[in-house]
């Protein structure tokens, strides 16, 4: 079970400060164990905020998050969290990043090399497992990145824009393959992006949000059949709900 409750979650920054800025109002959501969800919604609206606050690294300014019945209070491995910039260590090779996690809670040497072989080959990263994140192309630092947030053997996984800075046949190739480990793992994962069709091909559910303060707009449920490949991205059923989910979204 991980099961995500966002319970009349408020954030409301610098209240300290005199000048306050509302940035999230009245937000509800039941995120269900083991299901997709991707966040939608313009720049600004509350997004990353929203999904830092599931990750526990700062409180709601009111009402509250709760992951399997309780309250989350600070970061824990459960979730592990993707952002748009990798966070790969550059002293460390690829193999070294992967099982950074594990490494620092004590797993044995031989509990490493195991850990490092599974993810290298899952992500893709086979060949390369003495270089240093310099020698990679962007694709493989998310590659890399994603290894390393997996190998933390995380329930939650929460991405954020995780694929923005990619070319667009590099972030294709990435989304297939995050779908491919998302059916392996079943974990639960929430996911933020600008990209509409992106958000379509991925999600069991894509959540709009509301310009400033970000409100949950709409929900939408994607029963496009899975597994989805390419052709995917060419159905009607796709490009006429990325139709209507536009129409919901601020320019
Ligand atoms: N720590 C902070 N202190 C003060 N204001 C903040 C803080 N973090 C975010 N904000 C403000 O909250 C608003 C929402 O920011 P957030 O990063 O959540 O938006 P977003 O939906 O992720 O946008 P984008 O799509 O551009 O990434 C912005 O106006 C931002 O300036
Ligand atoms: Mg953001």
């Amino acid at each position: 079970m991980s099961k995500i409750i966002v319970e009349k979650v408020t954030q409301t920054f610098g209240i300290d400060s005199g000048s306050s800025l509302k940035v999230l109002d009245d937000i509800n959501l039941e995120i269900e164990s083991s299901s997709f969800n991707v966040i939608v919604g313009t720049s600004g609206c509350g997004k990353s905020t929203l999904l830092k606050m599931m990750a526990g690294l700062f409180l709601p300014t009111e009402g509250r998050i709760c992951l399997d019945g309780n309250e989350i209070k600070g970061t824990d491995r459960r979730r592990g969290m993707v952002f748009q910039q990798d966070a790969v260590f550059p002293w460390m090779t690829v193999a070294k990043n992967i099982s950074y996690g594990p490494r620092i809670r004590g797993a044995s040497r031989a509990e490493c090399a195991e850990i490092e072989k599974k993810w290298i080959e899952l992500v893709g990263l086979k060949g390369f497992e003495s270089s240093w994140p310099r020698e990679l192309s962007g694709g493989m630092r998310k590659r890399v990145d994603l290894g390393r947030v997996y190998a933390n053997d995380p329930d939650v996984l929460l991405m954020d824009e995780p694929f923005g800075a990619l070319d667009v046949q590099t972030k294709e190739r990435m989304q297939a393959e995050l779908l491919n480990l998302w059916e392996i793992t079943k974990k639960t994962v929430v996911f933020v992006t600008h990209d509409l069709e992106e958000a379509i091909f991925l999600a069991d559910r894509v959540i709009v949000m509301s310009a400033r303060p970000g409100r949950i707009r709409h929900v939408e449920e994607i029963s496009l059949p899975r597994p989805r490949t390419s052709e995917t991205r060419l159905t009607e059923e796709l490009l006429s709900i990325k139709r209507k989910l536009w129409s919901m979204l601020e320019h």
